[in-house]
């Protein structure tokens, strides 16, 4: 199962609409997602006028796109607001740069707008080797081929220390799929902010499991109670 399945389960089975998705690039999962209220952010996104309008004829959701194209921090900070125009996110995919204190700042500037049952799908959770798990800097430096999931762990890791409001767990599919919401949390971690701060890849390695609350595909339907 990847994350546009799971989007897809989610809005169909919870009816979730209202549709948020930080780190575009060409639009592989933003412009098959059915919904009239979708915003986009990215600060380099991947297609034109053209592959726009052409995706308006495959699905006509399109038309009501907002496009900012700009960084998550830059979107929260300046049009958040104005683009949501009071209503609230009810599932959003946050794929944007992926190092721990970005993704810790999309991830809580979204809770802020998200619905009490929406959900926050987060791409990368569970990279697999040290070169996929590097910062970004080691990796741009190194030109390492392959999947860069750079250290969202930490952010998850982060949540699940130092949120109580918040329910956490990562899907064991397409390169860990976090799915947070605002559920009470069943267990949490017992990390300051500076031993996280200061956690390697080996550390996590040896403890992705319980770190990630890692969770086969099916837990999914078990989680949410859905057919
Ligand atoms: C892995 S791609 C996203 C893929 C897309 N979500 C998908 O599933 O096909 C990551 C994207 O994050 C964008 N990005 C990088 N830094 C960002 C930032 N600070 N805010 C928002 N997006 C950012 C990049 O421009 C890139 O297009």
């Amino acid at each position: 199962m990847d994350r546009l399945a799971v989007i897809k389960i989610l809005m169909k089975q919870k009816k979730l609409r209202n549709y948020l998705e930080i780190g575009v690039f060409n639009g592989h999962i933003f412009f098959r997602i059915r919904s009239n209220f979708k915003i986009a952010v990215d600060p380099d996104f991947q297609f034109d006028f053209l592959r726009k309008a052409g995706k308006i004829v495959l699905n006509h959701y399109n038309l009501y796109n907002q496009y900012f194209e700009e960084t998550s921090d830059d979107f929260f900070k300046n049009n958040a607001a104005t683009a949501l125009k009071g209503k609230k996110i009810e599932i959003s995919l946050i794929d944007g740069m992926h190092e721990y204190a970005y993704v810790l700042r999309d991830i809580e500037n979204t809770l802020e707008y998200l619905s009490d049952d929406g959900v926050i799908v987060v791409h990368d959770c569970n990279a697999l080797t040290a070169e996929a798990g590097s910062s970004y800097e080691e990796w741009s430096a190194k030109k390492i081929a392959g999947t860069w999931n750079g250290d969202v762990w930490k952010a998850i890791i982060h949540l699940r220390s130092l949120r109580n409001d918040i329910d956490v767990f990562v899907l064991d599919c397409d390169q860990g799929l976090g799915i947070i919401t605002k559920r009470k949390p069943v267990k949490m971690l017992p990390f300051s902010e500076k031993e996280i701060s200061k956690l390697t890849f080996s550390d996590f390695n040896a403890n992705r499991e319980s770190w990630l609350n890692l969770q086969p595909e099916g837990y999914l339907k078990e989680y949410f109670n859905l057919k």
